[in-house]
């Protein structure tokens, strides 16, 4: 698809083999729109991560294409590794300096970029991630919810096109919880396209604007929050009864 169509990412038969008789997941497609809220799911094991990782440029597919701003980058991981930003499932691997400061730092270094554009980038995200009065501490003595936001500080500053976030939500207390929720609508509100994977459907599905259900192999499921809804629960996805779409959120407790 052309980039000037309002898509950003197409994911095209995307699959992913162990060997020949383990598949993890089959021609998986589907397609981003530029400063969308994508939220993938899907049961424990489905391979949210996997994707993920093979969208950043992590993993080898097996088979498939992604076309990333209208250019084909399946054989480019650097271009993706470039455009895509991953906050890990797991933040802590993800932090790797000495000093809050200069995890922020690292990557923009690797990038070339000048000290004058790196301070600007780290005022604003630390400033953004609330992680101003940490920036002398070492991450190691950081909270996990405080990790978390470090690691969204460090993708951040790599402006990539896309952001991904896996599971950012796990062991955050519901007011961490709701602080990172309000950083990624910020965020979107600013034109940033998103890509939520979480499995607390029933925290975030109010913000979707598209939904992705991986299980068993396929995408079972994708389309609006609306279309999307009444399937989740055949799906293994826990939804509350009677409680509306938009409702569905951790800033509506
Ligand atoms: N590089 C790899 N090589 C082989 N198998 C893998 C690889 N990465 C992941 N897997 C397997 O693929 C399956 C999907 O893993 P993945 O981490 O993507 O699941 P997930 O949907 O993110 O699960 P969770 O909700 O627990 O985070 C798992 O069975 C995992 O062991
Ligand atoms: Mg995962």
């Amino acid at each position: 698809m052309a980039a000037h169509d309002g898509t950003l990412l197409t994911v095209t038969d995307l699959s992913f083999c162990i060997d020949r008789h383990h598949t993890i997941f089959d021609r998986v497609s589907f397609a981003v729109g530029r400063g969308s809220l994508t939220l993938l799911c899907g049961p424990n094991g489905s391979g949210k991560s996997l994707l993920m990782r093979i969208i950043k440029g992590l993993e080898k597919t097996s088979s498939g294409t992604i076309v990333l701003g209208g250019e084909d980058v399946t054989s480019s991981a650097k271009k993706r590794m470039r455009s895509v930003g991953l906050v890990f499932q797991d933040a802590e691997t993800q932090v790797v300096g000495q000093s809050v400061e200069k995890d922020i730092r690292f990557g923009m270094e690797n990038l070339g970029l000048g000290l004058d554009e790196q301070q600007r980038r780290l005022d604003e995200a630390a400033t953004l991630l609330d992680l101003r009065r940490f920036l002398d501490r070492r991450p190691k003595t950081l909270s996990g919810g405080e990790k978390r936001r470090l690691a969204i500080a460090g993708v951040l500053v790599m402006q990539p096109e896309i952001l991904i976030l896996d599971e950012p939500f796990a062991n955050l207390d519901w007011r961490s919880a709701v602080s990172v929720l309000t950083i990624l609508l910020r965020l979107k509100d600013e034109g940033h396209t998103i890509i939520l994977v979480s499995h607390e459907v029933e925290k975030t599905l109010a913000h979707a604007d598209q939904v992705l259900v991986l299980d068993e192999g396929t995408l079972a499921l994708s389309g609006s929050k609306e279309s999307v809804y009444p399937k989740l629960t055949e799906r293994g996805i826990f939804i509350p009864r009677g409680v509306a779409i938009e409702d569905l959120s951790w800033l509506k407790p």
